[in-house]
């Protein structure tokens, strides 16, 4: 393992030397502690590339920690273990700034437009003709936190301040100590006085991590607790903490863009002319700046810029709102000057915002393909992200609930690119009192049928199937299926045109389908309707497990239908089959057998098979396997570990074909568990529930047809 020796050297991007000998004096190891956290503190938050696993950062810390409380003198304001926070306090200080914290002017124009807006309004200032050469920008994003200046004396940071005002802010330093990417102390080239500005800021994946932990505590009954709207409010509310404690808790990141306060460059010290050799400076010093930024020409390097960063937006890990030029040499940035509070300089090029506020006005349910049902927030229009809003999902009724949305109230919607607009919260101050809880409908709005949640899953289904329309589509679609009635020509258009049309509402009204009635869909040439008449006539002639794949019955796959068909022979032995003897079906479990018995159950489902059989769909009818007379009929087993004999698969045929079930867990109704090598927690539940148990001869023994 490699740990820094690096006084005075730090932050290094250069591989890490060996330790030196541990020193003697308890100042000195202090200090070469402190040293190493501070390295390693940089290559995990800044550099994103840790050289020494957690656990040895944590033994370093806790070392430094124990030395200084054995020697509280040792303690300095740079220490890394003042990142963890604790202090507590009633107000925040004020905080004059030496520099003032300026703003930036926005250019409304969110188009491309925007970024020549600005460079022609640049050049007229600085009086160049059109003949002389393009100015020279910095590309920036914009990001969406709030605005720190770090104030640096003598290198070590002594004061962290938000910008209020712009004149006066309130001092925070103590929560942006914890703030693993900000360097508590700079290397020695550092400028005596140095303020350096930026932007605090959560990731999103912080965020959502915040937003579950929050919503664990508030399950769990902790008072006070919220969860935060977006990324800006939670780190805006974690920069605002009196108590440097709760800070920590809170994720935040940092990149720097810019300058407050500084004194003269030390002679020799490191010097710059252009805003980009600064950022690359700050950079050298251990802050954060975004990889993105660019050193761009004239108006066509903003417009790319802005483009660019338009299709990276939604990839990038943290919110930002816009892009930010600023003009790169510093002279030039002098010459321009300011207007009030705004630099002419610079210049803000938004995005279209990703939120909005909006109302509810009702909330839909939509039934899906499949049957899912799903409730829909039907919103007051709002531009957002782009587009126009005024749908946005709540999932299920789960989500409805816990994100607690409800008719009358304002929401915050969120789009971001092509993701599906989504309602993040609720603005409950604006919460109208006669609002009521969403609840989920008992029936399906499409058809009347019943609508179930099955234990464990967040959907509510209509059970209507075939005779739901919303779900016709998709029925019809996969009884075509090429492993289900293989009705070549038929595909996902032409079925949506069929049912749109009216020519189609039940799966048995393909058969009725005439020359004519095709010759009116779109694409369709006299040959394909006629190939697609002779597929539906050929695929009249069917096996009844593919009929039964191709009525769609939930759980029901292509595997489980030959197995009913092996089983029961016929069809109408399956429609009339009680849940118990479906889960007779080697495969078939109490979802599969509560599945199927609830599909023919139901008196529109029989009808549509009637419908099917009337229009000539045949199968040849088999005997159904007479369990009782085979010599494993009701024995059920068990296989685990690894057996000599043969495979698993092998051995589960084998058995099957005698008549045995085999099943998947132990229960009291197994009578055998065959147990191979390594057999695990199946052969300590057979033990503790006093299953037999077989190994390869006892399943050889069994295969012969006799119970050991
Ligand atoms: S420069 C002299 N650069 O936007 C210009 N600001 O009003 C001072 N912001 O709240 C600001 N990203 O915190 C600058 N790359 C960036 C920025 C940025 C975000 C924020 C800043 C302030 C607002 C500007």
């Amino acid at each position: 393992m490699s740990h820094p020796d690096l006084f005075g050297d730090l932050p290094s991007d250069g591989p890490a030397t060996q330790a030196a000998a541990q020193p003697e004096s308890p100042a000195a190891r202090a200090a070469q502690l402190r040293d190493s956290l501070h390295h390693h503190a940089h290559a995990y938050y800044t550099l994103d590339a840790p050289e020494v696993p957690d656990a040895e950062y944590d033994r370093l810390f806790r070392a430094l920690q124990a030395l200084e409380s054995a020697h509280p003198e040792l303690l300095t304001p740079d220490s890394p273990t003042q990142r963890v926070g604790g202090q507590v306090l009633d107000a925040f200080a004020a905080v004059q700034h030496r520099v003032p914290m300026l703003s930036i002017r926005t250019e409304t124009d969110t188009e491309a437009s925007g970024a020549e807006a600005f460079d022609t309004r640049i050049r007229k200032e600085l009086g160049l003709a059109a003949s002389e050469p393009a100015v020279q920008y910095v590309a920036e994003l914009k990001f969406d936190g709030l605005a720190m200046s770090l104030r640096y004396e003598n290198g070590v940071l002594v004061q962290a301040a938000t910008r209020g005002d712009g004149e006066t802010g309130e001092e925070v330093t103590a929560n942006i100590r914890t703030i693993g990417q900000i360097p508590l102390r700079l290397p020695l080239d550092a400028p005596a006085v140095l303020e350096v500005r930026g932007e605090v800021y959560m990731r999103r994946d912080d965020f959502e991590a915040l937003n579950a932990r929050q919503r664990q505590r508030i399950a769990a009954g902790t008072k006070g607790e919220k969860t935060f709207v977006n990324p800006r409010n939670a780190a805006a509310g974690a920069v605002r903490q009196l108590d440097s404690g709760i800070a920590a808790e809170r994720p935040l990141s940092f990149f720097a863009y810019g300058l407050g306060d500084i004194t003269q460059a030390t002679e020799g010290g490191p010097q710059w002319t252009t805003h980009f050799e600064m950022l690359q400076q700050l950079k050298v010093w251990g802050f954060p700046v975004a990889e993105q930024t660019s050193c761009v020409n004239g108006s066509a390097g903003l417009v790319a810029f802005h483009q660019r960063m338009a299709a990276e937006r939604d990839a990038l890990p943290y919110d930002i709102d816009g892009v930010v030029y600023k003009v790169n040499d510093l002279a030039l940035q002098a010459r321009l000057g300011f207007v009030t509070r705004e630099p002419r300089w610079a210049v803000a090029h938004k995005y279209p915002a990703q939120e909005e506020m909006t109302t509810v006005q009702a909330i839909d349910v939509q039934v899906g393909r499949t049957g899912k049902l799903t409730p829909v927030a039907k919103l007051a229009p709002v531009f957002v992200g782009g587009v126009t809003v005024t749908n946005a999902t709540l999932h299920n009724e789960l989500e409805a609930r816990r994100k607690d949305v409800r008719v009358g109230d304002t929401v915050i919607v969120r789009r971001a690119g092509d993701v599906i607009p989504e309602v993040v919260s609720v603005v409950l101050d604006k919460r109208p009192p006669e609002a009521v809880p969403f609840t989920m409908m008992t029936h399906c709005p499409v058809c009347g049928s019943l609508a179930e949640r099955e234990e464990g899953e967040a959907d509510h289904r209509c059970t209507g199937g075939l005779f739901c329309s919303a779900q016709r589509k998709q029925a019809i679609w996969h009884f075509a299926h090429r492993r289900a009635m293989d009705i070549e020509g038929l595909g996902d258009k032409l079925v949506d045109q069929l049912v749109d049309s009216g020519q189609v509402h039940t799966l048995a009204d393909l058969y009725r389908l005439q020359q004519a009635d095709l010759a009116n869909m779109d694409r369709m040439a006299d040959k394909s309707a006629v190939n697609l008449l002779e597929a539906l006539e050929k695929s009249k002639q069917t096996t009844l497990g593919r009929f039964l794949f191709s009525l769609g019955i939930r759980h029901v796959g292509e595997a489980t239908a030959k197995e009913l068909a092996r089983h029961f022979g016929q069809l109408d032995a399956i429609m009339v089959a009680s849940e118990d003897a479906l889960l007779q079906v080697a495969d078939v479990g109490p979802v599969v057998a509560h599945s199927i018995h609830t599909f023919f159950a139901q008196a529109h489902n029989r009808d549509v098979v009637q419908a099917l059989r009337d229009a000539g769909i045949t199968w040849a009818e088999g005997d159904a396997l007479a369990p009782t007379d085979m010599p494993l009929a009701g024995i059920t087993v068990v296989l685990t570990g690894t057996l000599q004999s043969m495979g698993r698969d092998e051995a589960k045929e084998k058995l099957e074909a005698l008549g045995a079930k085999v099943a998947g867990s132990v229960s009291k109704k197994t009578h055998y568990v065959v147990a191979g090598a390594e057999a695990g927690s199946k052969l300590d539940k057979a033990q503790a529930l006093g299953v037999p148990v077989l190994d390869d001869a006892g399943l050889a023994l069994l295969l012969t047809g006799e119970k050991p």
